[in-house]
């Protein structure tokens, strides 16, 4: 049970007993701006420029020698094993390569051996797009009709995901379920085990899309035990903008072929042999496919390190808690200028951000910009708010819903337009 108040000094003893505030001095964050949107393009931290200017003076003092003199050649090892903590996986089962969306394609044609009689793959029609634009490519690419091999699962309500539905279409003719763990914009925290026991019963791989979740809510796949998972690192994670991607294969798996495969997949014994046949590595090192960009990569280091030093359980807890608060003050605070809380209320499934909701989202986000809030629109009527547990503080939250109050009073998101649809681009 939660117990908040209202006032600024509520806040500010909240901060004074809060282990991860120490934090924040460690991030880059422009003064006066409350910035919301670490689930989004997570911040800049020193410790991530540390690392980055390291590489940099590899690549500067070493040329070609980064690779060996420079330690950089199993750099993707040396993340896989920082990231596998965030996972209770095996290091063996995580690797970094490419872009989330790569990731879905790597996943999806590793696991996808369609037949005439069992050639389907569920998702749900509500989670962020790409993967539903690599799934359908890739069953056209193994010689099937999307149109009759994705099985898309609808909402009940157009928000949330529904695991008795997810279930109710794992029928024989399936092969791979592909889910979020977080909802993108309604924040819910699928059931991931329920999904994975029951797909597996029969015979059923199952992927999840970590980006919502990494970082933020701890995961543990050795209970869970799903085939694959992907994922981003520049929500959470705070890896830098377009980051290099996570992949995490269960290791029962690591015998199977590579759906994308590339040298640098190759048994690395024996990869600058350069024989023409393939032998894939027997771990997530496996599904590499090309040149690791380092310069993508290192940032992560200095991120994971500090993300491991402060403790999932604790940055979960935090989490937690400062959502809480934040749903506490728009129920008490916001609730009567027409703003609602579009996210699960309870912790068991609720992932790291608030969508708030409102009729006029559009431009009131636009006033929140004006304001020095760093908000994340979704369309149509979704603010996501992320107070990120290293960087947030409960004044910041506070500080936010003081603004908001001001935006509303003074109708100040009346000087801007209901844009259309195709507007939005600056709302990324
Ligand atoms: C849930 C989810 N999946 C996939 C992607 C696509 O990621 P990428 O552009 O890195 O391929 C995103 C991007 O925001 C996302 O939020």
């Amino acid at each position: 049970m939660y117990n908040f108040e209202l006032t600024r000094e509520f806040a500010r003893n909240l901060d004074k007993e809060d282990r991860l505030a120490k934090f924040k001095e460690r991030f880059y964050i422009n003064e006066g701006e409350i910035y919301m949107d670490g689930n989004s393009c997570g911040l800049c931290s020193k410790d991530a420029e540390e690392t980055l200017f390291k590489a940099l003076k590899a690549w500067k003092e070493l040329g070609i020698g980064i690779w060996t003199k420079g330690g950089y050649f199993l750099y993707q090892d040396t993340l896989g094993a920082l990231m596998a903590p965030l996972l209770n996986a095996e290091p063996e089962e995580v690797t970094c390569g490419n872009s989330t969306t790569v990731n879905v394609h790597q996943g999806i044609l590793t696991f996808y051996h369609p037949t005439p009689e069992r050639n389907k793959i569920v998702m749900d029609d509500i989670s962020f797009p790409s993967d539903k634009y690599a799934v359908i490519s890739d069953i056209r690419a193994a010689g099937y009709n999307p149109d009759e091999c994705l099985k898309e699962v609808k909402s009940r309500d157009g928000e949330f995901i529904y695991e008795d539905d997810i279930i109710e279409a794992m029928t024989d003719d399936v092969c791979i379920v592909l889910l979020p763990s977080v909802l993108y914009r309604s924040a819910q925290l699928v059931d991931m085990e329920r999904i994975t026991k029951e797909a597996h019963k029969r015979g059923i791989y199952v992927g999840f899309d970590l980006c919502h979740s990494i970082g933020v809510v701890p995961h543990d796949f050795k209970k869970i035990d799903p085939d694959f998972a992907l994922w981003c690192d520049y929500k959470y994670l705070s890896g830098g903008p377009g980051a290099i991607a996570g992949l995490y294969i269960n290791k029962k798996h690591f015998n199977m072929k590579p759906g994308l495969a590339g040298w640098q997949g190759n048994r690395k014994d024996t990869q600058f042999n350069l024989y023409q046949s393939f032998e894939h590595a027997k771990y997530a090192g496996g599904w590499q496919i090309g040149t690791q960009p380092i310069l993508s990569m290192a940032p992560l280091e200095g991120s994971l390190n500090m993300i491991n030093e402060a403790g999932l359980e604790n940055i979960r807890a935090k989490s937690l808690n400062i959502t809480a608060y934040l749903m506490y003050l728009i129920d008490e605070k916001l609730a009567k200028y027409g703003f609602g809380v579009g996210n699960p209320r309870e912790d068991a499934v609720r992932g790291g951000h608030i969508a708030l909701t409102h009729d006029d989202a559009l431009r009131i986000n636009e006033a929140f910009k004006a304001n020095k809030i760093i908000p994340d629109f979704r369309y149509p009527n979704v603010i996501r708010l992320a107070p990120a547990p290293l960087y947030n503080s409960y004044e910041d939250v506070y500080e936010m819903v003081e603004r908001i109050i001001k935006i509303m009073e003074n109708k100040e998101y009346e000087n801007y337009e209901n844009q259309n649809r195709e507007g939005l681009t600056n709302n990324i």
